[in-house]
């Protein structure tokens, strides 16, 4: 057998002291390596900390060990250094609302260390390359259109007036709700019936959509572990379907939704008469593998991997962030007795087709009240907490600063969302900061502040669901407005306020949901 002799050359005596070599060699290989980035790096001249772009471990502190509390750091690092700074090694970070548009309208790629952290490779918005992203959601666009949500309203009517039917019954009974697992379960449901065309049903079902929640929340909370140590990412995925469900739930949940629909995706391929349709027919598709499948991207592009990943991220970038943004535009709206009282006398006037919970959304959109409700729900929801990093094939200027080609650069929409210049007072829900005067007397519902809702990204990979989201949060909220007061049950400010960077916004780590007591419209509470 060999020994630490035999390969020592006289230096190493033990096995001990190999391992103590390496040690050393490691250290000092990450020493000159953070002399390297900080002196010598290409972007050695972008302001930052040192400890920043020395290590990646940097971020992993804050992100893996402090709780997802990086946003905040980079948030310090900009009022100390400037717009511009490095926020790791290789990647640099812009804080400046007014070049969101212009970074975001550029053809860019995402980031493959980035994108490392989600485990759907090969869906559209985990696509590392622009051209092929722009391809994959070329196929998935119509789906999306405004015409397509608009025809999938009847959709929302239904199980919003099965909602409300279950909140007539609770109501006055004092039972304690959490208010995003009810709206989850209307916006899951709603997402997995257009996309899917068929649903877990959890609008029926006793505890709402609770365990979607916890499952949701955990896999956001994942997303930069496994950034960090990518192994554990690969050990989960790699488990059988039978030993996730007993060591990780969660992930157990997610491989047996991935099955289903992967069952369904079988189911269609291999049914001739149903590809033939889906290939010939014009009609709207009705569900979005039908839309995949009769577009013309190549073979390839067509396996049961790639559409499950597509099924699956749709799934979850639509349900959580539809059902939160709901959930805290109620919040606020209230905790504010002005608001709610101007919402009822605007809302008063809108028509309710015969049979519906509420008015379709293409009548509230035009409402100006309203409108300036659910853009400030939006921006207090917070939006993306985490950067959105991308790679340009050529340099870019920003100010006097030229980033070289294939640097990634990021911006974090919620910093611009409570970025004070723009939104004064950021914490503070005030609609009337969406109210322009003159655009309401040409009647129209812009503000000059549309540009800097950024809350679904911008450019080409903006969010794709974005119609969808606005759909529900409009006639969601004017439901519930129109027929309930929500009592706050040991729910406060801290329940509602972004403090944790899960992607989207995370609460404060021992909240327990923002729960209420639901009570008739008339009702004094
Ligand atoms: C209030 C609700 C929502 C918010 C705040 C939101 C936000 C965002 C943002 C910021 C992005 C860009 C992410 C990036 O650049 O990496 C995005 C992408 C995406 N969203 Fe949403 N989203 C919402 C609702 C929805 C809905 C309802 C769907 C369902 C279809 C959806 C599906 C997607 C998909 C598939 C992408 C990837 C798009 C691509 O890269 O082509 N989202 N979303």
């Amino acid at each position: 057998m060999v020994s630490p002799q035999d390969i020592s050359f006289g230096l190493v005596t033990t096995w001990l002291g190999l391992v103590g070599y390496l040690i050393l060699a490691k250290v000092v290989y990450d020493l000159v390596l953070a002399v390297y980035r900080i002196y010598f790096h290409p972007l050695r001249r972008f302001p930052g900390s040192k400890l920043a772009v020395a290590s990646y471990w940097y971020e992993t502190y804050y992100d893996v060990f402090k709780g997802h509390q990086y946003v905040w750091r980079i948030k310090e690092m900009h009022e100390k250094y400037g717009p511009i700074i490095r926020t790791n090694p290789d990647d640099v970070h812009i804080h400046d609302p007014d070049f969101f548009d212009a970074l975001y309208g550029l053809k860019l790629d995402k980031w493959a260390w980035w994108t490392r952290g989600f485990a759907v490779p090969t869906a559209g918005g985990m696509t590392v390359e622009h051209e092929i992203h722009r391809k994959r959601r070329g196929a998935l666009n119509p789906f999306f259109s405004k015409a397509s949500i608009v025809a999938n309203m009847p959709v929302i009517q239904e199980k919003l007036a099965v909602m409300c039917e279950r909140l007539d019954k609770i109501k006055g009974s004092r039972e304690v709700l959490d208010l995003e697992a009810v709206y989850l379960a209307l916006t899951t449901d709603v997402l997995t019936q257009c996309s899917y065309g068929w649903t877990y049903d959890y609008i029926h079902h006793p505890e709402w959509a609770m365990t979607w929640k916890l499952v949701n929340t955990g896999g956001r909370a994942s997303a930069a572990i496994v950034r960090s140590f990518p192994l554990i990412g690969a050990i989960v995925r790699s488990m059988p379907l039978s030993v996730a469900i007993k060591l990780v739930p969660p992930v157990g949940f997610m491989k047996s939704w991935m099955q289903r629909v992967g069952i369904q995706v079988k189911k269609i391929k291999s049914d001739p008469e149903t590809m033939q349709a889906i290939k010939t027919e014009k009609r709207r598709k009705d569900t979005i593998f039908a839309q995949i499948l009769s577009s013309d991207l190549p073979e390839d592009e067509l396996s049961d991997e790639r559409l499950i990943d597509e099924g699956v991220l749709i799934a979850t970038a639509g349900s959580e962030t539809t059902a939160w943004a709901i959930t805290i535009t109620t919040y606020h709206i209230m905790k504010n007795p002005d608001v709610l009282a101007k919402m009822r006398a605007e809302l008063s006037q809108v028509e309710i087709p015969p049979g519906d919970p509420v008015a379709p959304w293409t009548s509230l959109e035009r409402m100006p009240y309203l409108t300036a409700v659910i853009k400030e729900g939006v921006r207090m929801a917070g939006g993306m907490l985490s950067r959105l990093p991308r790679v340009y094939d050529k340099p870019i200027q920003y100010k006097e600063w030229t980033i070289p080609a294939g640097t990634p650069v990021a911006m974090t929409p919620h910093l611009v969302l409570i970025d004070e210049n723009i939104f004064p007072k950021p914490r503070k829900f005030d609609p009337e900061r969406w109210l322009d005067e003159d655009a309401i007397a040409e009647g129209k519902t812009t503000s000059r502040l549309d540009k800097y809702i950024v809350a679904f990204g911008k450019g080409s990979r903006n969010c794709i669901g974005m119609h969808l989201a606005y759909a529900q949060l409009y006639m969601s909220v004017a439901a519930i407005v129109m027929r309930y007061n929500l009592e706050m049950y040991q729910t406060d400010d801290s329940d509602a306020t972004p403090t944790r960077d899960l992607f989207t916004a995370g609460v404060k780590l021992d909240s327990q949901g923002i729960r209420v007591i639901v009570h008739d419209k008339d009702e004094k509470i």
